[in-house]
């Protein structure tokens, strides 16, 4: 029955009607709230592009993620900044590295937190590319499955509860899975970033991390924007290879590759809202252009509505107040 009978503003018209006809819930038990955590610093240092997030020493990453689950964040994702850099990266596999040292504080502060631990080398390799190089300057696909088992089994043994493989080689879910089983680690879930495009969003971690390449780019290892189809294939890949949950990232220019994700696959998907589109609302909001709570709280939603199960964002903490707030 077409107007004058059906009025689709009848369910519009007060605050609790549309409540109860809303779709999609937006709550803080959705978001994983990311961190960064550089090794040997005393305090926090700001990260110019990402106003209200710091670099962090470990004892205020412990402080942090009690803040976080205090606001009904169930999960933090640690990003670890060396003490020094090398060509294999390989702090990221000791167990004494910041890591693991800030996953054992937490675990042992606030056992019922999730401690997801990014897996990737490019923090941690001079070169700032996220494996191995070969002599040409190529990264060294299934050299890097090595090292990338090996981080895994350390974070993992540190304590992480998930472990999140964000580097794009091709077999690395497979080499995690069976590097962790191998150690016993059967019960260590992969959020793999399975469809991880190469984005010019990523522009202000890449400072906070100090992780931008020394040469070239990141487009022989992560995905071509314009591919759909291909983060499709990218997913199911890792479901064969044993993803627990897989990824999409960035997450606001790539909605329609979350509704295909989660339609394909059928399992828990996360979306990474990722720090240049942290970045975008932030600079919006300070020059008054954008009111950055409506802002934040419909991307978001957005994001869930989309097909996301998991929202990994800068904003959790914001947001987690604003919805106890409503
Ligand atoms: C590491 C990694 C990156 C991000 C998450 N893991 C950077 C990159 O691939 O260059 C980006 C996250 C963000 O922009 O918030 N491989």
């Amino acid at each position: 029955m077409p107007f004058p009978q059906t009025r689709l503003r009848r369910l519009r018209t007060t605050h609790a009607l549309r409540g109860l006809v809303r779709e999609t819930r937006l709550t803080p038990a959705d978001f994983v709230y990311p961190m960064f955590v550089a090794h040997g610093i005393e305090g926090r240092e700001p990260i110019a592009a990402m106003p209200g997030v710091d670099r962090l020493s470990i004892a205020h990453a412990v402080t942090e993620a009690g803040e976080a689950l205090a606001l009904g964040i169930p999960a933090v994702l640690l990003f670890g900044i060396p003490l020094s850099k090398d060509e294999d990266g390989s702090e990221a596999w000791d167990d004494e590295g910041v890591v693991q040292l800030t996953t054992r504080a937490i675990k042992q502060a606030h056992p019922e937190l999730l401690v997801i631990a990014d897996l990737c080398l490019c923090e941690y390799t001079s070169h700032g590319h996220c494996g191995v190089l070969r002599p040409d300057g190529i990264v060294d696909n299934d050299a890097t499955l090595e090292r990338l088992a090996r981080t895994a089994v350390s974070q993992a043994r540190a304590g992480a509860d998930v472990v999140a493989p964000s580097d794009m080689m091709d077999g690395r879910v497979g080499a995690i899975r069976a590097a962790l089983d191998d150690d016993g680690l059967v019960e260590t879930p992969i959020l793999a970033y399975s469809a991880k495009f190469a984005s010019a969003f990523y522009g202000p971690f890449r400072e906070a991390a100090g992780s931008a390449p020394a040469f070239g780019d990141r487009r022989s290892y992560q995905m071509d924007p314009a591919n759909g189809d291909e983060a499709v294939r990218e997913t199911l890949l890792d479901v064969q290879e044993g993803a627990d949950i897989v990824m999409v990232k960035p997450a606001l220019p790539y909605l329609d590759v979350i509704r295909r994700v989660k339609q394909e696959a059928a399992m828990p998907v996360a979306a990474y809202n990722v720090s240049g589109e942290y970045a975008m609302v932030k600079a919006a909001a300070a020059a008054g252009y954008l009111d950055e709570r409506a802002a934040v709280l419909e991307a978001l939603t957005s994001i869930r509505r989309a097909g996301a199960d998991i929202v990994i964002t800068y904003h959790a903490k914001d947001a987690a107040r604003w919805l106890q707030e409503t």
